[in-house]
C-alpha cells in the first residue's frame, strides 16, 4: 500500500474563478484575482483547490458548456495567467484539480458546428444523431421543469441530436475512439499545465451507451480504467474524482474492484442522508448509508464528502417521507426548491444561520469517512440570493470585506450581484471582519481543518459506528496503525446523555478531548457517559497524547482487503 496518497487526507476547496476575486475591475473574477487570494486559502489550511469550468464558454450553464477545451475564457485571463496561478499554488504546496466536462460540449463548440453543417464531416459522428425523434425522448431529463426533452431537432443538421442535459449541451459520442483519444489529449494538456487531476463531470452519462436505439443505457466501466491509466501514466499522483450520483450497489464499479478506475467518487448517498439526519435528528439512515458505502480498507479508494455544492441539494435518493421532512425543515417554499427533487439554498441560511448547527454540520464534514470538499464562502457562512434563477442563487461573489461590492470587484456591476443587506449581506458577513474576530466561523474553520489534518485516522482508517442508545447521537470510532479517534455528534436541538462502550465491553482508555478540556474517563462498568449539549460534538483520541509514540507502520502490499 502506498503510504503517501495525498488525496486520502486532503482538504479540498471548490470555487469558480468568476465569482472569487476580480483583479482587473471588469466585474468578473479572474485568475490574477484568485492568485492574490492564495495566501488566504493557504492560511485557511486547504490543501487542494477544485476549480469549476473556466474554459471559453457561452456560459449558459456556468461554464459547463465548453466551447474550447484548450484555453482559458478571456473573461478569466489567459493561459499564461493560468500557469502563473498553478505555479503559485505549487509554491504554496496547494494542489489544483479542475472540472473535466466531456459528456457534452457547448452547441457553439467548433466540433458541433462542423458536425451539424455537414453529414460528411469527420465531426458528425462525434455527436449522437437520429432522423426521427425517439419515442422515449421525454424520459431521463436531468433538469425537469426547465428541460423538456433529451432529443432536439437541429435545423441545420436536419436531424435530432441527443442531449442528456440542456439543449445547448449536445452529448459527445463517447464510444467513438476518436472522441476518446481527444478526451485523453485534453487531460494531458492540463496535466502539463500543472493540475493534479480532474473532477469528472457527469461520469455515469459519459460512460453510458448513447443512441436512438438505446432503451436502457449501459455503463461501459472499462472506459474509466482507460482514463485512469492515462492520467496516472502522465502524472503519477494525479487523481480522478467522479461526480456519480448512483446507487450504492454500483459505487464499487466506479472505484473498480482492484482500485483501477476512479480514485475518488462523491458520496451522494451519505450527503442526502446527512441532510435528512440534520432535518430530523434521526441518524439511523445516515448510519446505514455509511455502512452501505463502506470502502474496504486498506484501499486506494476514497469518498469525496460534501455538504452543499454548486448545484441543488439533490434529495432524489430519499424516500418520499424523508424528502418531505428535509423540504419542510430546509426548503419549505416552492421558490427554495428545484427540479422536483432538491433545494437550491446555501448551507448557512438552511441552518438558520445558527452557529451551533453550522459547526455540527462542518464537524461532520470533517469527520465522516472520506475527504472533505468545502464550498467557497461556507467558511464565513455566506447566504444565497433566491431572486437569481435556478442554481445561480448559491453562486454569488465571495464576500471579502465591507467595502463596496464586498471587496470582490472595483466595478459597479459584478458578474452576479453581491449579497447585500440583511443577515447574510457582505456588510455583516465578510472574511476581513471574521479574520479579526477570534471566535468567528472563519477562524473556527481554520482550527478544525488544522485538527483534521492531525487525525489521519479519519481519511485512512477503518470505521465503526458505535451504539449510543440514542437515535439523535452518532458515534464513530476510527482505527489506524494502533491509533484511534472517536467522534460523537448530537443532531438534536435538545441535550442528550449517552453511554458508550468504546472498546467493546473491555476496559476503555481515557478519552482525550481534542477540542476542549473536558476529557472523559470510563465509569466502573467500562462505559463512557457523555452529556452532549444541543448540536454538541466531540473529537476524542483514545488513550493519551503519546499516540504518535505508539503509532505502528501500516501494511505494505495488497491494495485491497475483503
Ligand atoms: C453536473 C454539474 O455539477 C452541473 O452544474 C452541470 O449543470 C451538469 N453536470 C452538466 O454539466
Ligand atoms: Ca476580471
Amino acid at each position: 500500500m502506498i503510504k503517501d496518497l495525498w488525496y486520502k487526507n486532503a482538504v479540498i476547496y471548490n470555487l469558480s474563478v468568476g465569482s472569487f476575486m476580480d483583479a482587473n475591475g471588469d466585474g468578473i473574477g479572474d485568475f490574477q484575482g484568485l492568485q492574490r487570494r492564495l495566501d488566504y486559502l493557504q492560511g485557511l489550511g486547504v490543501t487542494c483547490l477544485w476549480l469549476g469550468p473556466f474554459q471559453p464558454s457561452p456560459m449558459r450553464d456556468h461554464g459547463y458548456d465548453v466551447a474550447d477545451y484548450y484555453n482559458v475564457d478571456p473573461r478569466y485571463g489567459t493561459l499564461g495567467d493560468f500557469v502563473e496561478f498553478s505555479h503559485a499554488c505549487k509554491q504554496r504546496g496547494i494542489r489544483v484539480i479542475i472540472d473535466l466536462v466531456v459528456n457534452h460540449t457547448s452547441d457553439q463548440h467548433p466540433w458541433f458546428q462542423a458536425a451539424r453543417k455537414d453529414p460528411e464531416s469527420p465531426y458528425r459522428d462525434w455527436y449522437v444523431w437520429s432522423d426521427k425523434k425517439p419515442a422515449d425522448a421525454h424520459q431521463g431529463v436531468v433538469f425537469p421543469g426547465v428541460q423538456k426533452t433529451t432529443w432536439s431537432w437541429d435545423k441545420e443538421a436536419r436531424a435530432y441530436y441527443f442531449h442528456r442535459f440542456y439543449d445547448f449541451q449536445p452529448d459527445l459520442n463517447t464510444a467513438n475512439p476518436e472522441v476518446q483519444a481527444e478526451l485523453l489529449k485534453v487531460m494531458g494538456f492540463w496535466i502539463e499545465l500543472g493540475v493534479s487531476g480532474f473532477r469528472m463531470d457527469a461520469v455515469p452519462f459519459v460512460i453510458a451507451t448513447k443512441g436512438p436505439e438505446v432503451k436502457k443505457p449501459k455503463q461501459q466501466f472499462d472506459m474509466l480504467r482507460t482514463f485512469r491509466e492515462f492520467v496516472q501514466w502522465r502524472c503519477g499522483d494525479a487523481v480522478l474524482l467522479a461526480e456519480a450520483n448512483v446507487l450504492p450497489t454500483v459505487d464499487q464499479e466506479y472505484f473498480g474492484d482492484d482500485g483501477d478506475r476512479m480514485q475518488m467518487v462523491f458520496n451522494f448517498q451519505v450527503n442526502q442522508n446527512l441532510f435528512y439526519a440534520l432535518a430530523s435528528a434521526d441518524t439511523r439512515p445516515l448510519a446505514k448509508a455509511l455502512e452501505v458505502t463502506r470502502v474496504p480498507r486498506p484501499s486506494t479508494n476514497q469518498w469525496g464528502l460534501f455538504l452543499r455544492n454548486h448545484d441543488e441539494l439533490d434529495l432524489g435518493r430519499l424516500t418520499e417521507a424523508q424528502r418531505k421532512r428535509v423540504f419542510d425543515a430546509f426548503g419549505p417554499d416552492k421558490d427554495m426548491q428545484l427540479y422536483d427533487r432538491g433545494i437550491r439554498r446555501r448551507l448557512a441560511p438552511m441552518l438558520h444561520g445558527d452557529r451551533r448547527w453550522l459547526e455540527l454540520a462542518y464537524s461532520l464534514l470533517f469527520t465522516l469517512p472520506g475527504t472533505p470538499v468545502l464550498r467557497y464562502g461556507d467558511e464565513i457562512g455566506m447566504g444565497d440570493d433566491l431572486s437569481l434563477p435556478e442554481r445561480e442563487c448559491a453562486r454569488t461573489p465571495m464576500q471579502w470585506s465591507d467595502e463596496p461590492q464586498g471587496g470582490f470587484t472595483k466595478a459597479d456591476d459584478p458578474v452576479l450581484p453581491v449579497i447585500s443587506g440583511g443577515a447574510f449581506g457582505y456588510e455583516r458577513i465578510n472574511a476581513a471582519h471574521q479574520r479579526r474576530e477570534p471566535t468567528a466561523l472563519l477562524n473556527w474553520t481554520e482550527r478544525i481543518i488544522r485538527m483534521r489534518k492531525e487525525c489521519p485516522e479519519i481519511g485512512w482508517g477503518d470505521f465503526q459506528v458505535l451504539p449510543t442508545g440514542s437515535n439523535a447521537v452518532l458515534a464513530i470510532r476510527y482505527d489506524w496503525r494502533n491509533n484511534s479517534v472517536l467522534v460523537v455528534h448530537n443532531f438534536d436541538d435538545r441535550p442528550h446523555e449517552v453511554a458508550l462502550a468504546v472498546d467493546g465491553e473491555g476496559k476503555s482508555p481515557r478519552l482525550v478531548n481534542l477540542l476542549a478540556e473536558d476529557h472523559n474517563d470510563p465509569e466502573e462498568d467500562g462505559r463512557h457517559r457523555l452529556v452532549l449539549e444541543p448540536y454538541g460534538y466531540r473529537w476524542y483520541r483514545l488513550g493519551g497524547l503519546d499516540y504518535l509514540l505508539r503509532r505502528t507502520e501500516g501494511p505494505v502490499g495488497g491494495a485491497k482487503r475483503s
